[in-house]
């Protein structure tokens, strides 16, 4: 945001408090009396009314950010401690993400918004917690900004350098958290490692001149190690982000069950040198869908669609 458009919106605020809400659906005096004469009857007593009416239903966006910083900041915005109500909503302290949020804001419709319903029945802040529930003039404040369109006027946007300190801030919130970030990365060695195997063993079948046996045997060994530091960053890398738990767990459980099938195969197959293809296939089928799953927690559940 340029200093220019600040300025302008400072002086529209000091002439007329509806000016504030220029992004409003309701506020619609520039649509009203685009012509002229109708700027010219702006001072008359007929349009007078008009915006007054707007002054009064314009919601007060700046209030509505401080509400949701002071009374859901603690619990959903980044670097909060409770896993579960990031997973739900983790941007109290971003009106614009709030609102794009299907789940929790339909705009125009309070009471079909999570947002709204859950401090209207009191279920948020939770009853147990040490944050004070909301007033009615709170919640109408909630009603209010949904009703008109839940948008964002552009003065109560963070500029650009605001928001990226505190984010960086809650990133690298602990060195605990910081090391479960290598998840990604260490997640790709039985990944590759594991295919390798499987690719070594069949190769050593079908092509025994091409002496694969020993590599087979090392991208085994090694890839089967590897699922036991992916998964245990996994695990806890899940304990600090927020994503669909249907998802999370569907991840989870395949990334712990490639982990401790992969060493029991490695005795079976120490024991059993002739079952080592159908383990090696098996494995590469559940690394396969362990990264799978973990493409689509971050990236979603088409990230593989089709282009067409
Ligand atoms: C003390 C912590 C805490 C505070 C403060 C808090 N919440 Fe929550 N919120 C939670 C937890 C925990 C959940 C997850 C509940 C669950 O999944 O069972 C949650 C869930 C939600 C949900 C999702 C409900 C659903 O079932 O999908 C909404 C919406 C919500 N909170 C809104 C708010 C709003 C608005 C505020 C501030 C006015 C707020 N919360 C303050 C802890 C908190």
């Amino acid at each position: 945001m340029s200093a220019l458009s600040i300025a302008v919106a400072l002086v529209a605020a000091s002439v007329a408090p509806a000016s504030l809400a220029p992004t409003s659906a309701e506020y619609t005096v520039a649509d009203a009396a685009p012509s002229a004469d109708h700027a010219a009857a702006a001072t008359s007593a007929a349009v007078a009314p008009l915006v007054q009416d707007t002054a009064a239903d314009a919601p007060d966006v700046a209030a509505l950010a401080a509400l949701l910083d002071a009374r859901c900041a603690s619990c959903h915005a980044p670097g909060a401690d409770e896993p579960k109500a990031l997973k739900k909503w983790a941007a109290a302290r971003d009106l614009v993400a709030t609102a794009a949020d299907p789940e929790l804001v339909v705009p125009g419709d309070p009471d079909e918004s999570e947002l709204f319903l859950s401090v209207d029945f009191d279920d948020m802040p939770p009853p147990e917690s040490d944050v004070e529930p909301l007033s009615d003039d709170e919640k109408a404040l909630i009603a209010a900004w949904i009703r008109a369109g839940a948008t964002v006027p552009e003065a109560q946007r963070p500029a650009e350098g605001e928001a990226a300190p505190a984010k960086a801030g809650a990133r690298t919130s602990s060195i605990g958290v910081w090391i479960a970030r290598w998840h990604p990365l260490v997640v790709h060695f039985p990944i590759g490692l594991l295919v390798a195997a499987f690719v070594a063993e069949l190769l050593r079948r079908a092509r025994p001149a091409w002496r694969t046996e020993h590599a087979a045997t090392f991208c085994f060994a090694l890839g089967a190690l590897a699922t036991v530091p992916a998964a245990g960053l996994g695990w806890w890398l899940a304990e600090h982000t927020a994503h669909d738990a249907e998802a999370l767990d569907l991840h989870r459980w395949l990334g712990v069950g490639l982990a401790v099938a992969s060493i029991v195969a490695w005795g079976i197959a120490a024991k059993k040198p002739n079952s080592r293809l159908a383990l090696l296939a098996l494995l590469a089928a559940l690394v396969s869908a362990a990264g799978h799953t973990g493409g689509v927690l971050t990236y979603g559940a088409d990230w593989l669609a089709l282009p067409f």
